[in-house]
């Protein structure tokens, strides 16, 4: 009897490790499969580039049958690859095309950007070299660090200096608090981050941006959990949901509002696009120890300034995004930068926002924001490869305490 129950008490013992053992197996199977397949699209990229070189070169070649026929053959091939694809074969490229201009959007959007043109809201007079200077990516890289401020508003700055402000303004330069982060990861809001099960390896930087109202909550494993700082415009910080959403409460908060092209802060203050200063104020109080800076005016149009001198013609005149912002604010903090679905990946789509359901070409292609001079310029800074960007959607740009100028 007692035999019997320990036989039979054995038997189980067994058959529950061989259970977990099976299942361990088939755990790293999978993970096995999810690297091979990564593997794949990586080499299925480079075949599909060489493919697209010959049919280029081909298109170059004589006339002869044989080479139609394998123009079309290597066309079929380039369309299997890629899985189906609406786009014709001719006007599509894999990554972002670096000298993009006017001539690469359509008839809208080039209507979009000439009444933008005309109207000049902000009163811009751009007085500087180009447009269509030649840089280097190190003289680039050397131009946007020293002609561009990245600085916050500070007690010093009139009227912040006033009674009405003692004491709202963080004490702290953002500098110090942050030290200086290595590597940071800037997650645009782009629709193709949706099922790009890039959370994990964004969380894996020291340092996380975020855009506006984008969540993580529902969308941990594509865009990770972390945030460490959040930029945002003003038109939302004025809204009335900004003091009563959570979303906010975590890391560190930068606002910013676009002021006249060159406006200093005392005439800026006394006409922002979004007067949100009540709103700041507010927040400040309900939460008086989460940093919360506002970027100072200038910033936006000393980097509008760059992008209209290497940009082949005339940009819109309205500040660049708050995704360039974002960029060029974190090459300060950090010794690295991976931005992740500024430039597309494989994923590119219309729809705009991960956690929205509207759709329009113009947020990849830009109407109101210089959108399109704003990826040739992190095209031509790219430390990463064409494959990172087209599986990834990830762009690398160094930091600017690592560059030699
Ligand atoms: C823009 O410039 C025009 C003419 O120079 C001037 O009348 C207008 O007040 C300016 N607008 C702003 C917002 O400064
Ligand atoms: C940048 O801002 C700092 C602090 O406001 C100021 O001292 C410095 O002169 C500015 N530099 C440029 C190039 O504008
Ligand atoms: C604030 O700054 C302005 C300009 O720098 C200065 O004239 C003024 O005296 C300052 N006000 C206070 C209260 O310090």
């Amino acid at each position: 009897m007692v035999h019997r129950k320990v036989k039979k008490k054995f038997r189980c013992i067994v058959l529950v490790c061989l259970l977990f053992a099976t299942i361990c197996v088939w755990k790293d199977m999978k993970k096995g499969d999810e690297y091979d397949s990564l593997q794949l699209r990586r080499k299925e990229f480079q075949a599909s580039k060489s493919l697209q070189k010959k049919i280029v070169d081909s298109n170059f070649r004589s006339v002869s049958s044989n080479s139609i026929q394998d123009t079309l053959r290597g066309k079929q091939d380039l369309r299997r690859l890629r899985g189906p694809s609406k786009t014709k074969l001719e006007n599509s490229h894999l990554v972002w095309n670096r000298d993009s201009s006017s001539k690469n959007i359509n008839p809208k959007l080039k209507n979009v950007w000439k009444y933008y043109l005309k109207l000049n809201k902000y009163n811009v007079s751009y007085k500087g070299p180009g447009p269509g200077v030649k840089f280097s990516a190190e003289s680039l890289s050397c131009h946007l660090r020293d002609r561009v401020n990245v600085s916050m508003v500070d007690a010093s700055d009139f009227p912040f200096n006033t009674s009405e402000w003692k004491g709202f303004l963080p004490k702290e330069n953002i500098r110090t608090m942050t030290r200086l982060w290595g590597q940071c990861a800037v997650v645009s809001s782009a629709g193709s981050l949706k099922s790009s099960q890039l959370g994990p390896e964004i969380d894996d930087h020291d340092a996380i941006l975020r855009f506006n109202a984008a969540p993580t909550d529902n969308f941990q494993l594509d865009v990770g959990t972390k945030t460490t700082i959040r930029l945002m415009n003003s038109q939302l910080v004025k809204g009335q949901r900004f003091l009563k959403d959570s979303l906010y409460n975590e890391g560190i908060l930068v606002v910013w509002d676009p002021s006249v092209y060159h406006s200093d802060i005392p005439k800026w203050y006394k006409n922002p696009e979004y007067g949100f200063f009540e709103n700041y104020k507010s927040y400040r109080k309900l939460h008086p120890n989460q940093p919360f800076y506002i970027l100072k005016p200038q910033m936006p149009w000393e980097l509008w300034d760059i992008l209209q001198e290497m940009a082949p013609e005339e940009i819109q005149p309205n500040p660049p995004s708050s995704g360039m912002l974002g960029i060029i604010l974190m090459m300060t903090l950090c010794d690295q930068v991976d931005i992740y679905e500024f430039l597309p990946s494989m994923r590119k789509t219309d729809l705009c926002h991960y956690y929205g359901k509207f759709f329009d070409t113009a947020c990849t292609m830009g109407s109101y924001h210089p959108l399109l001079y704003e990826k040739n310029l992190v095209k031509f800074l790219n430390q990463g490869t064409d494959a990172d960007i087209y599986i990834l959607g990830k762009a690398t740009l160094l930091g600017f305490q690592n560059i030699c100028c």
